[in-house]
């Protein structure tokens, strides 16, 4: 049962509209989250919003001391656009905010701890969404001009970048089943226009990173991708590639295959559902010459977020428009959980640690055996501090870690989601995900560690996962 010692361990935090409360002090500018929470209570489980959330921006001190705690080396955490640029554009800055995170980097750096940066975690700042956010295709300077100040401000001493989390998850969310925020229904339209525009958004960035900064900072950027292992209900294996192209292959085949665009069968047929739907052109149009160059090669690794599993049919019956994956019209797979396996408070959260070792053997055999870092990897309860299941579901998970690299996976860090409760978006405060509980009626918002939290500090201690706790 022995983990490999070369593997990192960390934890997140990393969304700070999840953490970090004071969403309009000190000058920062609104984000779309903001907006809809406060304009549409009812669309979030208990009405709640993040206003205050856990206050990690008037509190990261008392974070710090947890993280120490846990004794992580490193540390992944997400810079909000409008806290240091309030409307999006970077001819507006805002210092205090700048102030902030130079605090977060310094003391993380001064306590020995790496700190791991998310360009973006879905603070979308609402001047930009006003002009369409990621459906428009000028949100590529855009982006580009706000990570080229992250890297003047912070890229001195940040060495591990990842630019948009989730993409696929984030523009199916926003733009295509458009169950959040600015809540565009426009499935298989506005959700590739928006994964096209991050496509292009996170290549540019990484070339004008390896262009003006690589030389004096010698960072290393990723993409962040939550990643569902696809079984076959059937057991047949080619429907399993076709899907995981669609799964992940519209993320991970530009990135890192040797064409630097999607799928070829991906765009195959999402050109002949087009054409036969009466369009002139594909809804998913190839990324062409020059923007497949750019983005070829653009990760230095894969960054994971892994939750689940899932099963896959042939679709026979009606579309499902909250399917994980994207559009069901064009996969043509319908997806079912594993009912068998332990649910978490999140519905679409089953315990299946076979997956992620699945998931690994895969990433292993069609992407030339990457480098994987796992940035994300947790399980929701409603709370209590005799978490067990919590540990099950880590120790689980990090022992299919160490059968992948066992296996010859090449998997370098593995970080928890996530280190304390925090607000889960359109959930509110009703799935908890965190190693550590927060008093949230007290005015430090006191964080206690939770069963798991003990789990978590022995097999960072120990370098190797626990049979039993
Ligand atoms: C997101 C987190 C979220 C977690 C649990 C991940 O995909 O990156 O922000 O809290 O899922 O829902």
């Amino acid at each position: 049962m022995e983990e490999d010692d070369d593997v990192d361990d960390g934890t997140v935090n990393d969304c700070t509209l999840q953490t970090e409360g004071a969403w309009n002090a000190d000058g920062k500018g609104p984000s779309i989250w903001d907006d809809y929470t406060h304009n549409y209570p009812d669309q979030v489980k208990d009405g709640s919003n993040a206003d205050d959330s856990v206050e990690s921006y008037r509190l990261f001190d008392s974070d710090l001391k947890i993280l120490k705690d846990l004794g992580v080396d490193h540390y992944r955490f997400s810079i909000a656009w409008p806290r240091i640029f309030p409307n999006g554009s970077v001819h507006l800055r805002n210092q205090k905010g700048i102030d902030y995170y130079n605090d977060v980097i310094d003391k993380l750096l001064a306590n020995g701890i790496e700190p791991v940066v998310t360009m973006f975690h879905w603070e979308l700042p609402v001047e930009i969404q006003k002009f369409g956010g990621f459906t428009n295709s000028l949100i590529i300077e855009q982006f580009l001009d706000y990570a080229e100040e992250l890297f003047k401000l912070f890229g001195d001493r940040v060495k591990t970048w990842l630019t948009i989390n989730e993409p696929k998850e984030l523009c199916k969310a926003l733009y295509g089943s458009g169950v959040s925020p600015p809540s565009i229904n426009a499935p298989g339209v506005g959700d590739y226009l928006c994964l096209t525009n991050i496509l292009k958004s996170h290549g540019a960035t990484y070339r004008m990173y390896r262009e003006k900064f690589y030389e004096k900072q010698r960072g290393r950027i990723g993409l962040p991708s939550n990643i569902n292992f696809l079984y076959s209900k059937a057991n047949n294996t080619d429907e399993v590639a076709r899907a995981m192209d669609f799964e992940f292959g519209v993320v991970g085949h530009p990135v890192l295959s040797k064409s630097g665009d999607f799928p070829p069968h991906v765009l195959k047929e999402i050109e002949q559902k087009s054409l036969a739907e009466g369009r002139k052109r594909s809804r998913l149009p190839s990324l062409g010459k020059y923007w497949s160059s750019v983005i070829k090669g653009s990760s230095d690794f894969l960054a994971l977020n892994y939750y689940t599993a899932w099963q896959i049919e042939p679709l026979t019956g009606q579309v499902d428009e909250d399917s994980m994956m994207i559009d069901e019209r064009d996969t043509n797979f319908a997806t079912s959980m594993f009912e068998n396996c332990p649910r978490a408070e999140s519905v679409w959260l089953h315990f299946v640690p076979q997956g992620l070792e699945d998931l690994l053997k895969y990433i292993r055999d069609t992407y030339d055996n990457v480098e994987v870092k796992i940035l994300e990897n947790g399980w929701s309860d409603t709370g209590g501090n005799d978490d067990y299941m919590r540990i099950e579901y880590h120790r689980n998970h990090l022992q299919a870690v160490v059968n992948a690299i066992n296996d010859g996976c090449n998997v370098t860090s593995y970080a928890p989601w996530s280190l304390m409760d925090s607000f889960e978006f359109t959930s509110g405060y009703t799935q908890k995900f965190g190693f550590y509980a927060v008093n949230m009626t007290s005015p430090n918002k006191e964080r206690t560690p939770k069963k798991s939290a003990e789990f978590y500090k022995k097999v960072i201690k120990s370098k190797s996962v626990p049979y039993k706790f």
